[in-house]
């Protein structure tokens, strides 16, 4: 598409600014390292190979390449002498090649591959191109500084006199080149500069030394340019990115109360008249089928919902929940529920790692644990699975249409055969068969005269005398 040769990341730096012990780029932004967004792009311009050099926190970040991206490359900067030392490193550790190379940051997110394809045309022409933005603050990037309509230098913020840091056109760190001619500049970088670091930027002026002349492509959107360097740059660009999620999801035919208050991560995939309301937050994996209400106040994170189901004030990980359900309010299903069609989960419910038949309903304050329930079932209020021995989880097995009363214990490994029933407040600890009713329970006694003997001069006990007195007059 684009004839690109190459491309280099450069993701070794530290990322002082962030003050944090995770890499820089691998810090995500709506649920993608930085370093991921990057390298979407880039593929998306189908370069023959793309090596991203690496440096600090080496181990994570190439651990990250390999499970996600597995067809990049990866060389090692030992020492983080400047971008344009990484650039050395990964030119000599890549075979020979023709042709024209990409040159991006991982820490640049927001850069989209129209941007980055209009450079490669007009590197096509030049050898040598920018890509560069006009801000309404440059403060801390590199500043462009022009001849004519091409390009002369780039200067650093901290190395630029007053008059340079009054130019508002910045380089984004984007730059394509003819593999010749940045060979041959690059080994002429010296390190002479306030910081002693080799910079890639110095190689535009090298190239014009040269009888070389540089381009320059300025990006339409100049929120594309941002670059990462600490956390209030982090949560702008997560601030950005996400209106660009929820705009595209409406365009699509979701309907959000306050696009503002929700928060869906790029992996997520929604139906048709959706409808999220405030404060829901989709992460990760998880995906949401036609006509389905979710919120307000609801996290799901690598769940499905199908369609036409009401999750309501819910917090789901790793759980499925079918079609036509009712989930909520105060509900926390945990990895591995599945509820199939029609499954009602109620208030101050907890579901882990269970199946839950069609129809069958867990309407309030119960935990289900490492069960399986058929159709049709109902499992009274306050009903707990008692999964947990102390030492081992053991399995439930509850029929169809079977009612367990309010307030039983199913201490596991338990079954419950089909349409069976369990009485209220009854420990089941032995397997009712199917028709069966389930009781364990002592009989109750009532003691007459208790209260006026043993708690003469309570309110209770003169309520009692009223009572009893009207009951004689009649
Ligand atoms: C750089 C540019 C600046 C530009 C800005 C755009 C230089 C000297 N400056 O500044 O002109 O406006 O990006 O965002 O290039 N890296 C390495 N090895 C190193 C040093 C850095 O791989 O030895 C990587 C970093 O991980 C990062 C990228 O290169 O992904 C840019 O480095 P950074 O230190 O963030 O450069 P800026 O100061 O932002
Ligand atoms: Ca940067």
């Amino acid at each position: 598409m684009s004839n690109l040769n190459a491309a280099i990341v450069l993701a070794a730096g530290e990322g002082k600014r962030m003050h944090s012990s995770t890499p820089k780029v691998l810090h995500p932004i709506c649920g993608m390292p930085m370093l991921g967004h990057v390298l979407e792009t880039v593929e998306e311009l189908k370069p023959t190979q793309i090596i991203t050099v690496v440096g600090h926190g080496k181990e994570r970040v190439t651990k990250y390449l390999t499970s996600e991206f597995k067809k990049v490359k990866t060389v090692v900067q030992k020492q983080q002498k400047g971008t344009g030392h990484a650039v050395q490193t990964a030119l000599a550790a890549m075979n020979n090649f023709k042709g024209l190379v990409l040159i991006t940051a991982g820490d640049t997110p927001l850069l989209t591959s129209d941007s980055i394809a209009l450079l490669v045309n007009a590197a096509k022409e030049s050898k040598a191109a920018v890509l560069t933005a006009d801000l309404p603050d440059p403060t801390g990037y590199g500043r462009i500084i022009r001849l004519a309509s091409m390009v002369d230098r780039i200067v650093e913020q901290s190395e630029a006199t007053s008059e340079e840091l009054e130019i508002t056109e910045i380089n984004t760190g984007v730059y394509v080149f003819d593999v010749e001619i940045l060979k041959k500049a690059i080994t002429q970088l010296k390190a002479n500069n306030k910081q002693g670091e080799i910079y890639l930027t110095d190689v535009i002026a090298v190239i014009n030394s040269m009888g070389e002349s540089v381009t320059a492509v300025m990006c339409q959107d100049y929120l594309e340019a941002l670059g990462i360097n600490d956390r209030s740059q982090l949560a702008l660009a997560q601030q950005i990115l996400q209106q660009t999620i929820n705009e595209y999801w409406m365009s699509q035919g979701v309907s959000m109360r306050n696009p503002d208050s929700v928060v869906i991560d790029v992996n997520v995939e929604l139906g048709q008249d959706v409808f999220l309301d405030n404060n829901t937050h989709l992460l990760a994996n998880t995906r949401i089928g036609n006509n389905s209400v979710i919120g307000p106040d609801t996290m799901l994170k690598d769940c499905v919902v199908g369609t036409n189901s009401h999750v309501l004030r819910t917090t789901a990980i790793s759980a499925k929940i079918g079609n036509n359900c009712e989930i909520g309010p105060y509900t926390y299903l945990r990895p591995g529920t599945v509820l199939k069609n029609r499954v009602k989960a109620g208030a101050y419910v907890e579901i882990k790692n269970s199946t839950v038949g069609e129809g069958s309903k867990v309407p309030h304050l119960s935990y289900v644990g490492d069960a399986s329930i058929g159709i049709e079932t109902n499992i009274g209020a306050a009903t707990i699975f008692v999964n947990y021995d102390g030492v081992q989880k053991h399995k439930t097995v509850v029929g169809d249409h079977v009612k367990i009363g309010s307030d039983t214990m199913l201490v596991a490994p338990v079954k419950i055969g089909d349409g069976a029933y369990t009485a209220a407040g009854s420990v089941i600890t032995e397997n009712v068969p199917a028709g069966a009713l389930g009781v364990e329970r002592t009989k109750q006694r009532n003691i007459e005269g208790w209260v006026a003997r043993k708690r003469g001069k309570t309110k209770s006990s003169s309520t009692t005398r009223r009572t009893r007195s009207k009951k004689r007059k009649k």
